[in-house]
């Protein structure tokens, strides 16, 4: 897998989601689907999905004991999606308990990446809510080389820190980053934000855009703005 645009289709349900794929027409862009249209519409969302022929990216973030994320990872791994991901904060154990559960018996697997801190975090709520005192920057550092260390495949982060994770842990890791805005549009609860152009700059893989496509007045043209700002 290259450089390539995710559209987050954080939608409320399949009616929607459906109804907006169906504006691309012949296109399959590679879509993530987080917890509002998982919960919503449970796995039959995915398979539906997949079998349009889109790559998915299943943003569901675990964070449990071990124990439990290798079995939820088994279930997830069985719905053939292509990115996974978890928490970093829930420690190397879990992450490798993951890469255990994903893992099928031919061997293959998704891609698994892990959250370091959100995009919507900055240094003040980390220290004030979460009690880290150290640096952000550091942070995200640190857990970017907790999964590394785990096994993983990469990381979801700032592409603010792309280039850094890159350097800290080689470039074949991957850096798929949201937080992503155009020049000319609303930042909304996003703190640490670039433009695609940007964020193919500072190195980053993959980029998740979510509002910027969605709440478009013609999302297929914010989406071929992005591919054309990111990947051409
Ligand atoms: O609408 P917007 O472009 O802000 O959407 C970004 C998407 O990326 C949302 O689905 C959000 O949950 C997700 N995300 C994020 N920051 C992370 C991990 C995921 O914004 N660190």
């Amino acid at each position: 897998m290259g450089k390539d645009v995710i559209i987050a289709c954080d939608f409320a349900g399949a009616q929607e989601t459906f109804a907006f794929l169906d504006r691309f027409a012949g296109e399959k862009p590679f879509v993530k689907i987080g917890m509002e249209l998982f919960y919503a519409e449970g796995p039959e969302i995915v398979r539906q999905i997949k079998a349009r022929g889109h790559k998915i990216f299943l943003d569901l973030k675990l964070h449990d004991i071990p124990n439990t994320v290798k079995k939820s990872m088994a279930v997830l791994s069985s719905l053939n999606v292509d990115i996974c991901n978890l928490h970093a904060a829930g420690t190397g154990a879990m992450m490798r308990a993951a890469l255990e559960g994903l893992t099928r018996s031919d061997g293959t697997r998704p891609l698994l990446i892990a959250v370091t801190q959100l995009t919507s975090t900055d240094q003040e709520a980390m220290e004030q809510d979460l009690w880290i005192r150290e640096p952000i920057d550091q942070v995200v550092m640190h857990y970017a080389e907790n999964a590394k260390n785990a096994g993983l495949d990469g990381v979801v982060c700032s592409p603010l820190e792309a280039e850094k994770v890159h350097a800290r842990c080689g470039a074949g890791f991957l850096t798929v980053t949201p937080g992503i805005r155009f020049a000319d549009s609303a930042a909304g609860d996003q703190k640490r934000i670039t433009t695609p152009a940007m964020a193919k700059e500072l190195g980053s893989d993959y980029i998740v855009v979510g509002r910027p496509i969605t709440g478009a007045p013609d999302p297929v043209a914010a989406y071929r703005r992005c591919v054309a700002e990111f990947v051409d």
